[in-house]
C-alpha cells in the first residue's frame, strides 16, 4: 500500500505546527501550505510546502497547486482567530468561509478523480455559541451542540457557516446533479487551546497562554478580561490528539459531524492563581478591554462533550492540575531557559 497522502493548511499557525510534530513517526506524506515559507523544522517534516499564492487557500492557484497530490485527507488549519477578525471581518470572511469552500471544492474534486472519499478535519470552536448576557451563559452552564448558536463575532458565524458547508459536501452536494458527495467532513469545536511552545496570534482566549508565556518570561502581563471570566480550555497535545482520533473515527460509530470536546473550564483568576504557583514572581494585573471582555462574555462557559466520549472515545489527559504541572510549566520554562542560553551565546 503506498503512504497516504495528507494536506495541512495553514501549517505555520500553532495548531500545525504542533500537528507536523505529532506526525513525526506516522507512515503519511505531508503536504503543508500557509500564506508564509514554513520554519525548516517543520518543513523537512513534509514532502512539498506550498507557499505564496499557492499557498492562500483564497486564491485559485492554491486549488490547482493542491490538486496535484494525490491527498485523501485534509487538516484544514488555515483560519483568522477572533480578535483579528472584528478587526477586519471582511477580510476574515474572504479567509475563513471562502478558503473553506475552497477546501471543500478540492476535497469533492480528489475524491471525484481517485473514486473514493475524502476526510476533511476542521477545527471549529465555542465561538460558534452566542448568549446574550452573561445571567444566559452562567444559567446554560455546560452547553450541548444544539443550543445557544447565536454567534455574535465574525469568527463564530463564519465556523458555524462553514460546519453547515461541510455537511452540505458530506450529504446534500449538487443532488440535482445526482454527483456523489466525496467529502467526509468531521469537525471538532475547540476550546480555547494552550500551547507551551507557541502563543496564539489574534484569539480572544489568548489571556491564557500570554499570561503564562510572560511570567517564564519574568515579564508583567495585563490580562484583558475580568478575573471571573469563564470559559473552557484546553492543553495543545489534547487538542491535537482529539483532530487526529477523530480523524481516525469508523464513520459508523459517529452519530453527528460536529463535536463538542472539553478539558478544563478555570476563570481567568483561576489561571491567574496556577501561574503564580509556579512562577511566585509573575506579576498579573487585571485591565479589561471592554470589547474583548464582551466577546468572552458571549462563548459558554463550559461544553458537554458526551457525544465525543460516547461515539469516539474522547478523553483528554489534562485536566487543569496536569496541564500546569506535567506539560506546560515544565515545557514553557525549558523553552526559555533554552532561548535566555541562547542569546546568551
Ligand atoms: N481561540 C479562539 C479565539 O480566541 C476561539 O476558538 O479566537
Amino acid at each position: 500500500m503506498s503512504t497516504p497522502t495528507i494536506l495541512i493548511t495553514g501549517a505555520g499557525g500553532e495548531m500545525g505546527h504542533a500537528l507536523i510534530e505529532a506526525l513525526a513517526d506516522a507512515e503519511v506524506a505531508i503536504v503543508a501550505t500557509d500564506l508564509r515559507p514554513l520554519p525548516s523544522n517543520i518543513a523537512e517534516r513534509c514532502v512539498a510546502v506550498l507557499h505564496g499564492r499557492d499557498g492562500d487557500v483564497t486564491d485559485p492557484a492554491f486549488v490547482r497547486a493542491a490538486a496535484e497530490y494525490p491527498i485523501e485527507r485534509i487538516f484544514h488549519l488555515a483560519a483568522v482567530l477572533s480578535t483579528a477578525a472584528e478587526r477586519d471581518p471582511v477580510a476574515a470572511h474572504r479567509v475563513n468561509v471562502e478558503g473553506t469552500l475552497n477546501v471543500l471544492e478540492l476535497a469533492q474534486m480528489l475524491g471525484r478523480r481517485h473514486d473514493r472519499s475524502v476526510r476533511v478535519l476542521f477545527p471549529s470552536t465555542i465561538a460558534v455559541y452566542g448568549f446574550a448576557s452573561l445571567d444566559d451563559k452562567v444559567r446554560c452552564g455546560r452547553v450541548r451542540e444544539n443550543d445557544a448558536l447565536e454567534p455574535q463575532t465574525l469568527y463564530g458565524i463564519a465556523k458555524l457557516h462553514c460546519e453547515r458547508l461541510g455537511i452540505y459536501y458530506s450529504s446534500f452536494y449538487r443532488r440535482l446533479s445526482g454527483e456523489k458527495p466525496r467529502v467526509d467532513f468531521r469537525a471538532l469545536r475547540f476550546p480555547g487551546l494552550i500551547s507551551a511552545d507557541t502563543l496564539p496570534t489574534g484569539g480572544t482566549s489568548d489571556y491564557a497562554p500570554e499570561m503564562l508565556h510572560a511570567a517564564a518570561r519574568g515579564e508583567p502581563y495585563a490580562c484583558f478580561v475580568r478575573p471571573d471570566t469563564q470559559i473552557p480550555f484546553m492543553a495543545m497535545p489534547d487538542g491535537v490528539r482529539a483532530l487526529l482520533q477523530l480523524a481516525e473515527a469508523p464513520v459508523e460509530r459517529l452519530s453527528r459531524r460536529v463535536y463538542n470536546i472539553g478539558a478544563f473550564a478555570p476563570t481567568a483568576a483561576e489561571i491567574a492563581a496556577a501561574v503564580r504557583r509556579y512562577f511566585p514572581d509573575a506579576s498579573i494585573e487585571f485591565a479589561p478591554d471592554v470589547h474583548r471582555q464582551a466577546i468572552v462574555d458571549s462563548w459558554c462557559a463550559d461544553v458537554d462533550d458526551s457525544a465525543a466520549r460516547h461515539d469516539w472515545g474522547w478523553q483528554p489527559q489534562y485536566d487543569f492540575e496536569r496541564a500546569f504541572a506535567e506539560y506546560l510549566v515544565p515545557a514553557v520554562t525549558r523553552r526559555y531557559a533554552s532561548v535566555e542560553t541562547t542569546e546568551r551565546r
